[in-house]
């Protein structure tokens, strides 16, 4: 059974732009709110419908005697070790970092200075950072418990030089400051965002439809026990919020099809793993189609790819964590340090190009990220960037053939590098 507790989540809700709205609604389905919070102002005003129809099915729900969630008991939580120590004891990396070199070249880090990486994961820019720069610190954040005790580990290999913050961008400030960190004191900044290959390849985890597991994708873990995790939203939303969740997160253009799908079979059992969710999408789908979607090398993709993306985002809030990222990342930051920020699909790329060029992403309904792409063409626009950020390469950096070839999975991977003015 789930144990029920929000009291992490209002400070969260503090710090949110739309804490007010969010509070209004109740704080049992603030997480539900914000989670779309940010398209509903941004980028369309249909899903802030939407936000009204996910909050009255969540609040009913919360509310009714069969509340508990299929992966709350058993996601890893911080109690569950075990495979967290045997990626620890592999010599294989748990995650093989994204364009390394070239994230090492444009942060610059000289010998003394102090690294904010937000993304910590498996430790991979990280530990080249303390291997290529004497006396570096780097302050590693992330927000599951799982890569908080490998930068714990870290952390007693290279006495002081790395100091684990367990917690969200949101709450970096927080962090920060009970740790008498001051604004505008960091050098460099590093955002991988997205997953790391070992939430990916823990079953136990459910971010993966090629392995069967709880349908969880929660990136905090047990963190915060009121957190719905991926069958909640599943079980739980009418067809219409799910639908607009896939439209909105994953950009599926048949997302009322698989939204009449998860709601038709979960009336016979409610779908609580992976796999089960994988072939109810697959099922909607005529079974020659299945694998007829490609990825960006042209590689087969499974018609649930979009599914399973449009649910990780929206579980783990991850647009409006990384908005929060680049803002705390912009304040953390001394004139002259510098920042990465590594993206893997087009909501994040989009989101994170636009904040760098200046726009106050706050008050965006006057138009779509499609129409501002082709507003960029039109105009001839050159990305300058803007008063806080002076780029460092004019062009989206992406990996080169042989890297992707050695790790498939930064294929889609873009790193935008920027100066704080
Ligand atoms: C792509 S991995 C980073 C990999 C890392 N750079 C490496 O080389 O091993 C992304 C990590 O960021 C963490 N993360 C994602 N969103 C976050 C957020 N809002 N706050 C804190 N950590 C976050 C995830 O838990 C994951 O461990």
């Amino acid at each position: 059974m789930i144990k029920r507790g929000a009291k992490p989540r209002i400070s969260l809700l503090i710090s949110s732009p739309r804490s007010n709205a969010s509070l209004a609604l109740g704080l049992e389905c603030a997480f539900i709110i914000k989670g779309i919070s940010f398209f509903s102002v941004s980028y369309s005003t249909m899903l802030w419908k939407t936000n009204r129809a996910v909050w009255r099915a969540w609040r009913s729900w919360k509310s009714s005697p069969h509340s508990s969630t299929a992966c709350a008991s058993s996601g890893p939580g911080p109690l569950d070790r075990s495979e967290e120590l045997s990626s620890v004891l592999t010599p294989k990396p748990p995650h093989t970092p994204v364009m390394l070199k070239e994230v090492l070249h444009y942060l610059d880090v000289q010998p003394g200075q102090v690294v904010l990486d937000l993304t910590f994961g498996g430790g991979g820019h990280t530990k080249a950072l303390l291997n290529m720069v004497h006396d570096v610190t780097v302050l590693a954040l992330d927000r599951d418990p799982a890569a908080i005790s490998l930068a714990r580990q870290l952390a007693k290999e290279h006495s002081g030089r790395v100091k684990p913050l367990l917690g969200r961008f949101s709450e970096l400030e927080a962090l920060l400051s009970s740790m008498n960190i001051k604004p505008g004191s960091i050098d460099a900044v590093l955002l991988d965002a997205g997953c790391s290959s070992m939430q990916m390849d823990q079953a136990q985890r459910g971010f993966a439809l090629s392995k069967d597991g709880p349908l969880d994708m929660r990136m905090d873990g047990d963190r915060y026990p009121d957190m719905p995790c991926a069958a909640d939203v599943v079980n739980t939303l009418d067809q219409q919020a799910l639908a607009s969740i896939l439209t909105a997160y994953g950009e599926e253009r048949h997302a009322r099809k698989i939204a009449s799908a998860i709601v038709e079979a979960r009336r016979v059992n409610p779908i609580t793993q992976t796999q089960q969710l994988a072939s109810v999408v697959a099922g909607s789908f005529p079974a020659a189609v299945v694998h007829a979607r490609k990825d960006r090398l042209q590689r087969p993709a499974h018609v649930a790819t979009k599914t399973f993306q449009a649910l990780r985002i929206f579980v783990n809030d991850e647009l409006n964590e990384l908005h929060a990222g680049l803002r705390a990342a912009r304040s953390a930051l001394t004139p002259g340090g510098r920042l990465c920020v590594i993206t893997f699909h087009s909501l994040e790329d989009r989101l994170v190009k636009r904040f760098l060029q200046g726009e106050d992403l706050s008050n965006l309904d006057h138009f779509s990220p499609r129409k501002q792409g082709k507003r960029d063409l039109v105009e001839g626009k050159r990305d300058v960037g803007s008063v806080d950020w002076l780029p460092l390469r004019r062009k989206v950096i992406i990996p080169k053939r042989d890297d992707v070839k050695d790790n498939p999975r930064g294929r889609s991977a873009k790193l935008r590098a920027v100066l704080r003015r």
